[in-house]
């Protein structure tokens, strides 16, 4: 099929690079002229593993074009896919005004029949908005379906969500919708759950939200665990034992980050109390997440005394490892409270120390883990890069200061770290 992707961000790359993939012929438009050029050499602006030799591999099969132009693809595509962004407003609510524009621009091109897809996260009844739109703007007499069909695609791992789905959520309106979605996805096999478009709508806002409230779930135990000497991984692997529970977004931490979730849950909490369903476990879910980087910035204090003057050595400062995303990353808050109590840092990620860069000032970059010991204080751990997991912890105590360690990803085995002469810290964990 002849699939047009309009925005070639995240989503738009990842889905586009991955229907080509699977033998669709597809146009990926962006209105970021340099970005295309860097597209067209088959080179990727973001870092996700697998997307460039896709994408690559694709252009050179010749099934993924780039364009600037929205009317030269409409006209090209039989399915639209609108993977435009969703950003937040100071409100917490969603910025739509960019699929609005699309579905503008979209419906002044449309020749004929044509399948407009939803895929950017977007609160309910927006496809009915994007209908409206495009109602309001077509040339009449041709007809077209609007559509929401979900991604749930997680940094890092993204090309094997997008082809290897637990599902595929298809939101539609009309049988003839649903039979050239069906056929979009048919190659992969995947269970395939048919709603209408609200429905569908609500699935993503709702499944994150939900694995969101797990992560809050856990952390509020972690600290629970600290205070009468428990082990939450523990707690977590015989909560998650039962499968009502299920045993994954059960662990605890430094707090969640991304673009996605504290996004998604803002969004929900709008739309839930603009309908007059004040959603206040949701509240709830994002003080949490607050309070669980102040939480950890307390279990620093209270182990070093005075913060003033000390230097910690950071390792992570992506909001999770695999990706060099530092959108909402719990690592610049407490960075920055640390430096408010007049801690020194110097701080290492194995990816994201150039978009760290602009996020964090008077943090000193260094080029490996061990730099980042060397002289420090104290070492704390923020985001769990393999690479942090098979460190040579005798050259790690030598190279610091004090042998302490501040595990705000539970990575290590508190026993081993002891044994290795440690004063260990983990979250929820007995030291
Ligand atoms: C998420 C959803 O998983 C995905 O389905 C959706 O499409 C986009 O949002 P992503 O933001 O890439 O994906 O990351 P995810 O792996 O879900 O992790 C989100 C945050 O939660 C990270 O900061 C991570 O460190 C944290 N997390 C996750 C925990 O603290 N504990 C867990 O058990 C799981």
């Amino acid at each position: 099929m002849r699939i047009g992707i309009i925005g070639s961000g995240y989503v738009g790359l990842v889905t586009g690079a991955c229907f080509a993939h699977l033998g669709h012929q597809v146009i990926c438009v962006d209105n970021d002229v340099k970005k295309l050029t860097v597209l067209k050499k088959g080179k990727v602006p973001i870092y996700e593993p697998g997307l460039e030799e896709l994408i690559s591999e694709n252009v050179k099969k010749g099934r993924l074009k780039f364009h600037a132009s929205v009317r030269y693809t409409v006209r090209q595509c039989e399915v639209l896919f609108i993977c435009v962004n969703t950003p937040p407003k100071d409100n917490g609510e969603a910025d739509l005004s960019y699929v609005e524009a699309v579905a503008r621009e979209i419906a002044v091109s449309l020749p004929s029949y044509r399948v407009i897809v939803d895929k950017s996260t977007v609160p309910v009844e927006t496809g009915g908005w994007v209908a409206k739109t495009m109602k309001d703007n077509h040339r009449k007499g041709v007809a077209f379906d609007v559509a929401s069909n979900p991604e749930f695609l997680s940094e890092g791992t993204a090309i094997r969500d997008f082809l290897e789905p637990d599902r595929v959520v298809i939101g539609v309106s009309s049988k003839r919708a649903e039979k050239v979605l069906r056929q979009l996805y048919a190659p992969l096999k995947a269970p395939i759950l048919v709603t209408d478009i609200k429905s569908a709508e609500l699935i993503k806002h709702a499944s994150n939200s939900f694995l969101a409230t797990k992560i809050s779930f856990i952390n509020v135990v972690s600290r629970l665990c600290d205070a009468v000497g428990a082990d939450v991984d523990l707690v977590a692997k015989g909560m998650g034992m039962d499968p009502r529970i299920g045993k994954s977004f059960l662990k605890a931490g430094v707090g969640f980050g991304g673009f996605c979730f504290p996004k998604d849950l803002s969004a929900f909490l709008r739309i839930s109390e603009k309908r007059g369903i004040p959603f206040n476990l949701l509240k709830e879910v994002l003080e949490i997440n607050e309070e669980q980087k102040s939480y950890f910035v307390q279990k620093i204090e209270s182990e070093m005394w005075n913060l003033r003057n000390k230097t910690l050595g950071v390792l992570g400062l992506a909001f999770k490892a695999g990706t060099d995303d530092m959108r909402f990353a719990p690592s610049v808050d407490i960075i920055k409270h640390l430096q408010s109590e007049g801690v020194t840092v110097k701080a290492y990620d194995p990816q994201a120390m150039s978009r760290a860069r602009p996020l964090l000032k008077k943090v000193t970059f260094v080029k490996s883990a061990y730099e980042a010991a060397r002289g420090a204080d104290a070492l704390v751990v923020l985001t769990e890069w393999s690479e942090f997991k098979n460190m040579d912890f005798k050259r790690v105590k030598r190279l610091l200061r004090h042998p302490v360690l501040f595990d705000g990803r539970n990575m290590y085995d508190p026993k081993q770290m002891k044994k290795l002469g440690f004063r260990y810290h983990g979250m929820g964990r007995p030291s």
